[in-house]
């Protein structure tokens, strides 16, 4: 911890302080912890909430999706680690039984309500965009709205395809779960900038149809389709110009709809 961060004793207002349990770094730039969860915290898997520390005796908060989904009893994220960040420079060293702070009330739009029912269920992601997929891939009420889920996963590097061995191994093992994931979820991990067997951005692989081939579905369709993206602004900016130009409609937390997106908030 430097200097400039304390040790957090009493939660301030607004925010709950939670343990951290278990930290595990994927890469140099790339980390997932867990903590405590309050058990009076109320959320929606896909939400996320702001967490931080205190730094100069004050909340230094930035919003993160929650990865864990709603039924858990602790509290997982994924973060990016910024060397001059003022927050992920200093949550990157957390470590267990440190505390955290976590606010108090869950937010977000990347929730299954404002979706209209449908066929396939589309999880556009790229880098820490994939957290709140996290969440939504482990809740039975995903699985019971529709026939696929498909978790198509974007990074630079094959080494940023966090979660990997677990949506492929533990995941499909599941006690709950492995039989819905086995049955209806595709995973369609993709890199970008190093050999990899499947490569290219999302936005490519949906104009061209590969993306739809490789999940082995019927094209992209504003009639039976539903898709959540997350990502950077630009990538958002651009998947949702390739929907809207299909005619899918962004829905909101009024008026479900054929597509939503949320930004993959993290960035310093
Ligand atoms: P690329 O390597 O071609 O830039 P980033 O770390 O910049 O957010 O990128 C994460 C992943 O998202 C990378 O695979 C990157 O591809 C991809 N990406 C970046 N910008 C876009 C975009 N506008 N549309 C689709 N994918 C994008």
């Amino acid at each position: 911890m430097d200097t400039n961060t304390q040790p957090i004793l009493t939660a301030p207002p607004g925010f709950f302080a939670e343990e951290v349990t278990w930290v595990h770094h994927w890469t140099e730039s790339l980390f997932s912890f867990k903590c405590t969860r309050d058990a009076t915290l109320r959320f929606t898997s896909g939400q996320f909430a702001m967490i931080g520390l205190m730094v100069d005796g004050k909340p230094l908060t930035r919003a993160y999706s929650m990865v864990s989904p709603a039924w858990e009893d602790h509290l997982e994220f994924l973060s990016i680690k910024v060397q001059n960040g003022p927050l992920t420079s200093r949550l990157q060293h957390i470590k267990v039984g440190e505390r955290v702070l976590i606010g108090r009330k869950p937010v977000g739009t990347l929730i299954p309500d404002n979706l209209l029912p449908g066929r396939n269920l589309w999880f556009l992601a790229t880098g820490t965009g994939l957290a709140p997929f996290m969440s939504l891939m482990r809740d039975p009420e995903v699985y019971d709205r529709y026939e696929r889920i498909i978790v198509a996963h974007t990074v630079r590097e094959v080494k940023e395809l966090a979660y990997r061995d677990y949506i492929t191994g533990e995941l499909r093992d599941h006690e709950l779960l492995g039989e819905m994931v086995q049955e209806k979820l595709i995973y369609l991990p993709a890199v970008t900038r190093e050999p990899f067997p499947v490569q290219g951005r999302i936005t490519t692989r949906l104009e061209t149809g590969e993306a739809e081939k490789q999940a082995g579905v019927a094209p992209l369709d504003p009639a039976h389709d539903r898709v959540m993206i997350c990502g950077s602004e630009a990538m958002n900016a651009d998947c949702k110009a390739l929907l809207e130009a299909r005619g899918f409609i962004e829905g909101t937390n009024n008026a479900p709809g054929s597509y939503v997106l949320e930004k993959a908030f993290v960035t310093k």
